[in-house]
């Protein structure tokens, strides 16, 4: 088969690829596979059955299930559902927002491209601009998602290091550069793969720098706020005309749905529908029938305060507890558990690359990703890159202590080599 440029890019096996290869292999083909690796979520019970109850609503009531079913939805999306987002997102945060200021798209993977090439690549002046990550780890997905070569730009942070083998990045404001050459900064918060809050000065801080450059700050929500909320600290939720908020069904427990939410300007949410048109035609109707009635209500809030975060608070605090106990005396160091799904561990000094402690753990049954994965934007001298994985706990307790358990083994051998 002769590739086109495109197709050369787009056709390769890339991080991202690998990892939902993985994902899809140990959890629909080999579920004995220990699942610490992709970004599924974990199951809860009582909201599924708010999912399920809702859908069983809509299966009951034959005008809701052709509407489900038969009827294409608006290129920006149903809007009704959008009337309702923008309804909740006003009335809890003060917003100036109406349901021209969103957009769906069939999940918010997808949203991402579009956005991001729409913002980014080759300019029509013949200049190129990139996508500016100023805080680099970040999420895996961005890292092939560009047209165009040298898409993004990044900052190392600074490291806080802190009591308890604990660690915390920084945006480092004295080195971030954004130039003419910026068509927007994007963070996601919490970070994937870190679980890395930026606190409300560094969004205010980078909001200001955008303003001033004239680009948008994208924020992408998957984890964060206002929903499904997986944030262990006070953070506030941000977004005013400058900011582009990326938001997403699948982390409350629907990634098979495929449902983002994009927040932003009306020039940009009608710039993005046009285009999402094109590729998409339209979005899928399920998330919307779904999700409906929890935005008019403002349930969706509630589930995302009272039963999705403190599940994951949980969680993070478990396995943190079985890591210290597991990993000893070994020079570890954990980053802050302060949202998302994952922990994100720091090995510092160890004597073999993050793929090949990947490697070595597959073989053992335990899927995890390495960390060189997470430096989109990044050349690949800083040996930090090398000494840290990803590590999910979302998948039930007993699963996640054997994992951690043979991780510790690894890194112990290692070590000790
Ligand atoms: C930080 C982040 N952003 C975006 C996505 C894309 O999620 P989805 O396309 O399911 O909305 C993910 C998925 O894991 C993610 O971790």
């Amino acid at each position: 088969m002769k590739l086109s440029q495109f197709g050369t890019k787009f056709c390769a096996p890339t991080g991202i690829v690998e990892l939902m290869d993985d994902l899809g292999t140990a959890l629909n083909e080999n579920p004995d596979m220990i699942f610490m690796g992709g970004g599924n979520p974990g199951r809860i019970p009582e909201a599924e059955a708010i999912f399920k109850a809702r859908l069983e609503t809509v299966l009951a009531d034959p005008q809701q299930l052709h509407s489900l079913m038969g009827i294409y939805q608006s290129p920006q999306g149903d809007k009704v559902f959008r009337e309702q987002i923008a309804g909740l997102l006003k009335k809890e945060f003060g917003w100036d927002l109406s349901e021209r200021n969103i957009a769906i798209s069939n999940g918010s993977q997808s949203a991402f491209f579009i956005l991001y090439n729409m913002l980014a690549g080759a300019m029509p002046d013949g200049s190129n601009r990139s996508i500016h990550l100023p805080l680099a780890p970040e999420y895996i997905g961005y890292g092939d998602i560009g047209l165009t070569r040298d898409f993004f730009t990044a900052t190392r942070p600074e490291i806080e290091l802190m009591d308890n083998n604990l660690f915390k990045y920084h945006v480092d404001f004295s080195k971030l550069e954004v130039t003419d050459k910026t068509g927007a900064l994007c963070v996601s918060r919490p970070t994937n793969p870190t679980g890395n809050v930026l606190t409300d000065r560094e969004i205010e801080h980078l909001d200001e720098i955008a303003l001033a450059a004239d680009i948008p700050l994208i924020i992408d929500g998957a984890y964060g706020l206002p929903f499904p909320g997986i944030i262990f600290n006070d953070a506030k939720p941000h977004w005013n005309e400058n900011t582009v908020l990326v938001l997403s069904l699948s982390k409350l427990g629907l990634p098979g749905v495929r449902t983002g939410i994009i927040v932003a300007r009306e020039d940009i949410v009608q710039g993005y529908s046009n285009a999402n048109t094109v590729v998409n035609l339209a979005c899928g109707n399920l998330g919307p029938t779904i999700a409906r009635e929890l935005f008019s209500s403002g349930e969706i809030l509630t589930l995302s305060n009272n039963l999705v975060k403190p599940f994951y608070k949980q969680r993070a605090q478990q396995a943190v507890d079985w890591f210290r106990a597991e990993l000893g005396s070994l020079p570890y160091r954990i980053h802050s558990p302060e949202g998302a799904i994952f922990l994100w561990l720091w090995f510092e000094g160890l004597p073999i690359t993050s793929q090949e402690l990947y490697q070595r753990l597959k073989e053992r049954g335990v899927l995890v990703v390495p960390g060189h994965n997470f430096f989109p934007g990044m050349d690949a001298s800083w040996q930090h890159q090398q000494e840290c994985i990803r590590v999910s706990y979302a998948q039930d307790g007993n699963t996640v202590k054997q994992g951690i358990e043979i991780i510790a083994e690894e890194v112990a051998k290692a070590y000790a080599a």
